[in-house]
C-alpha cells in the first residue's frame, strides 16, 4: 500500500513536470501540424494526460483502470466528464478543463469522454448488475465492520491493517488522499490488475449487496484521520457512532 501511494505521488509530480514539456516536445503524428489545444485525437489526448496514472489503454496503474466493463457499466458520461474536467480536489486527480485551471478545451474533454466510452465499452449487453455508482442509502459503519470481516479481512487482515495477501487499507496517508466515492468505485469495480476483486469476487458465490458496499465504505471512511478533513466532511453524517 505504501508503495502504491508513493507511486501515485511521484507520478503526480512526473506528470506536472512533463506536462510543461510535452506540448512543444514529443512529436505525435498530428502535433507537428496542430497546436496542442487543437488535438482531438483520443489516443493522443489519453496518452498525454491520463495514461501516467490510469494506465496504458485504461488498464489501471496508480489509479483505477477506466477500461473496466464494470466501471463503464456504473459510471455515466456526465460523471466521467465532470471528474475529467474539474478533477477531484484534495486528491491526485487534476482538473483538466481550462475553465478549472487545466490545459484542455471543452472539445478536448468531450473527445476524451467519448473515446473512453466508444473505444473501451464492449457492445455486448452487460450480463451482470453491479451495485450503483452512487450509494442509494447511507452506509452504517457498524454493519460495515461486519461486512469488512466477511468480504475483505481474508486479504486485508484484521481491521484492515494488512494481511498476508494484501496491505493496509486503513493507512492514514492513503485514506487522506482518496474520496469516499473512489473507495466505493474500487469496492464495486475492483482492481483486477493488482489482485483486488470486484464486488462479486471477494467471497466466491456471494456478491456484495448494495448495502454491503455502502456499509463497508462508511466503515473505511470512519477510519480516516479525526482532524477536520475536506474529503471526509461530506460523509461525516455517518461517523457519529464509531467511537
Ligand atoms: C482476494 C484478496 C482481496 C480481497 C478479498 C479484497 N482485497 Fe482489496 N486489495 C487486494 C490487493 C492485492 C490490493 C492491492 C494493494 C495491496 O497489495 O494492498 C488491494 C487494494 C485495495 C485498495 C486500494 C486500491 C487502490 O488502488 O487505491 C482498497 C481501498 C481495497 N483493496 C479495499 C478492499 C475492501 C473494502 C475489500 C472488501 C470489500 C477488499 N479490498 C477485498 C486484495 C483483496
Ligand atoms: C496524477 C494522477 C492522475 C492523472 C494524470 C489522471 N487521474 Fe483520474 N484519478 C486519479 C485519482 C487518484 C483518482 C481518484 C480520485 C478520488 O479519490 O476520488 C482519479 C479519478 C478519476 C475518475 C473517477 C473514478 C471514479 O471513482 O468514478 C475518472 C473518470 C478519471 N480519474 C479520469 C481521468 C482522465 C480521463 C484523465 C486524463 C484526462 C485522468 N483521470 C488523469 C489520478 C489521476
Amino acid at each position: 500500500m505504501r508503495h502504491s501511494i508513493l507511486f501515485l505521488l511521484s507520478l503526480a509530480l512526473a506528470i506536472e513536470v512533463s506536462g510543461c514539456n510535452s506540448a512543444p516536445g514529443k512529436p505525435g503524428p498530428e502535433s507537428k501540424v496542430l497546436p496542442p489545444d487543437k488535438i482531438l485525437n483520443f489516443d493522443s489526448l489519453y496518452q498525454q494526460n491520463c495514461a501516467g496514472c490510469h494506465g496504458a489503454q485504461g488498464s489501471g496503474g496508480a489509479a483505477i483502470g477506466l477500461n473496466s466493463q464494470v466501471y463503464l457499466a456504473i459510471a455515466d458520461d456526465a460523471t466521467i466528464r465532470r471528474v475529467t474536467a474539474e478533477g477531484v480536489p484534495g486528491t491526485a486527480m487534476p482538473a483538466f478543463v481550462q475553465s478549472s485551471g487545466g490545459m484542455l478545451t471543452d472539445q478536448q474533454i468531450n473527445a476524451i469522454v467519448t473515446g473512453i466510452r466508444t473505444r473501451w465499452s464492449k457492445s455486448n449487453p452487460t450480463d451482470f448488475a453491479p451495485p450503483s455508482y452512487a450509494a442509494l442509502t447511507p452506509g452504517d459503519p457498524k454493519r460495515g465492520a461486519e461486512a469488512y470481516a466477511t468480504y475483505c479481512s481474508s486479504c486485508h487482515g484484521n481491521e484492515g491493517r494488512g494481511g498476508s495477501r494484501a496491505g493496509s487499507i486503513v493507512d492514514q496517508s492513503y485514506l487522506s488522499l482518496v474520496t469516499d466515492q473512489y473507495l466505493r468505485t474500487i469496492v464495486i469495480v475492483g482492481r483486477p490488475e493488482i489482485g483486488h476483486p470486484d464486488w462479486r469476487g471477494d467471497v466466491a458465490g456471494k456478491p456484495m449487496s448494495q448495502q454491503d458496499v455502502s456499509d463497508v465504505v462508511a466503515w473505511l471512511s470512519a477510519q480516516r484521520p479525526k482532524i477536520p478533513n475536506q474529503l471526509s466532511s461530506s460523509a461525516n453524517s455517518s461517523e457519529g457512532g464509531t467511537k
